[in-house]
C-alpha cells in the first residue's frame, strides 16, 4: 500500500488490453467512493486533482485524504495532477508542476496543448526532467479536445486533432511518460449536438499506436453522462437537457488498443448531483449532511465499480 507511479499500472494495462480510470476527486466522499469502488473490484485506480479542486478543497487537503484512503484500503494509489498548466504562462505552469512534485504527487499532466508544438516541447520537457528528478512521471497532451461547438467543417475537425506525424518528434524530444491525444472526447456533459452521431477518431488512436509502439496513451473527456442518471437529474428539479457523452462501446474499444488512462469526472458529478436532489425530493425534512452525502457517496461508489468492470476492463487487475 503506497503511492505509486502510472508506470506498472501503465505497462501491465498496455499489454492486458484494458485502461486504468482516472477519476477527478475534490473532497472525501468522492475519494472514499473510487476507492471503496476499486477495493471490491481489485482494480488499479488513479485519482487526479484539477487547478480548481486544488483551489477549492486546498492542496494538503487532498493529498491528506488520498493519504487516507490509502492507509483505510491498502490499495497503492497514483496521486496525479491533472491539466497542469492550463491556461497559465509556461514559467507558473512550471511552477506548478515543480508544487505538485514537491508536494508529493506521484504523477502530473502537463497541459502545454494552446502552445506551439516547438513551444510545448520546450515546456514539457523541462517540466518531465524537474518529476523525472524526482521520481514522478509526466503526462502531456497533444491536439485540442473540441467542444461541440468547435468542429464547424472537416478541415477545421482536422486542425483539432491530435497530428499524428507530430507524435513520435514529440515524445522523443520530451522524454514524456503518456500522452492525452483529441480524437473527438470533450470535457463536460455535452459532448454532441442532439441527433448528432458521436464519433471517435479510431484511425488517428491507431495511427498513433503504430508509430508509438507500446507507449500509453490517455484519454481525457471520457465521461458517457449515463442517460439513467441525467433523467434522475431532470426530474428532480435539475437542468440537464441534451446532455450527451461517449458512448461505452467506444471507450471499450480505445480501452483495447493503446488507450491505458481513461479520464472521469462529470459521470461523478452527474451521479452526486442526481442522488442529492432525489435525496432531498424524497427526504424533504432531512439537513443533515451526513444524510444525502450518504447517498451520494455509495452511488458513485457503485458507478466507478460499473466503470472498472464494464468500460475500463481493469476488474481484478491488481
Ligand atoms: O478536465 C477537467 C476536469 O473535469 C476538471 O474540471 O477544472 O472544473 O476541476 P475542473
Ligand atoms: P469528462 O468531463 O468527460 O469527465 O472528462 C474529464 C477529464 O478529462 C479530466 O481531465
Ligand atoms: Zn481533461
Amino acid at each position: 500500500m503506497a503511492l505509486v507511479t502510472t508506470k506498472d499500472m501503465f505497462a501491465k494495462a498496455y499489454a492486458g488490453k484494458y485502461a486504468v480510470g482516472a477519476f477527478n476527486v475534490n473532497n472525501m466522499e468522492i475519494i472514499q467512493a473510487i476507492t471503496e469502488a476499486a477495493l471490491e473490484e481489485k482494480s488499479p485506480v488513479i485519482l487526479q486533482v484539477s487547478a480548481g479542486a486544488r483551489k477549492y478543497a486546498k492542496p494538503t487537503y487532498l493529498t491528506k485524504l488520498v493519504e487516507a484512503a490509502i492507509i483505510d484500503t491498502g490499495l497503492d494509489v497514483a496521486l496525479h495532477l491533472d491539466h497542469g498548466g492550463a491556461g497559465l504562462s509556461k514559467e507558473d505552469a512550471f511552477l506548478e508542476i515543480k508544487s505538485c512534485v514537491d508536494g508529493g504527487f506521484s504523477s502530473v499532466m502537463i497541459d502545454g496543448s494552446h502552445y506551439t508544438l516547438a513551444e510545448n516541447i520546450e515546456l514539457t520537457k523541462r517540466c518531465v526532467e524537474y518529476a523525472h528528478a524526482h521520481g514522478v512521471v509526466v503526462e502531456a497532451e497533444l491536439g485540442k479536445l473540441a467542444g461541440i461547438e468547435d468542429a464547424v467543417n472537416v478541415a477545421e475537425e482536422d486542425a483539432q486533432f491530435t497530428d499524428p506525424s507530430e507524435v513520435e518528434e514529440f515524445v522523443t524530444k520530451t522524454g514524456v511518460d503518456s500522452l492525452a491525444i483529441a480524437i473527438g472526447t470533450s470535457h463536460g456533459a455535452f459532448k454532441f449536438k442532439p441527433g448528432q452521431e458521436p464519433r471517435l477518431r479510431f484511425d488517428i488512436l491507431e495511427d498513433i499506436q503504430k508509430r508509438l509502439p507500446s507507449f500509453p496513451i490517455v484519454l481525457h473527456g471520457a465521461s458517457s453522462v449515463m442517460q439513467d442518471w441525467v433523467k434522475v437529474v431532470n426530474e428532480h428539479g435539475g437542468k440537464m437537457p441534451d446532455a450527451i457523452g461517449i458512448p461505452e462501446e467506444m471507450l471499450r474499444q480505445a480501452a483495447a488498443m493503446a488507450v491505458c488512462k481513461i479520464n472521469i469526472d462529470s459521470d461523478i458529478r452527474l451521479v452526486f448531483t442526481a442522488s442529492i436532489r432525489k435525496h432531498f425530493a424524497d427526504n424533504p425534512g432531512h439537513f443533515d449532511p451526513r444524510q444525502y452525502l450518504t447517498t451520494a457517496r455509495a452511488n458513485a461508489k457503485e458507478m466507478v465499480k460499473h466503470k472498472i468492470r464494464n468500460v475500463l476492463g481493469s476488474s481484478g487487475k491488481l
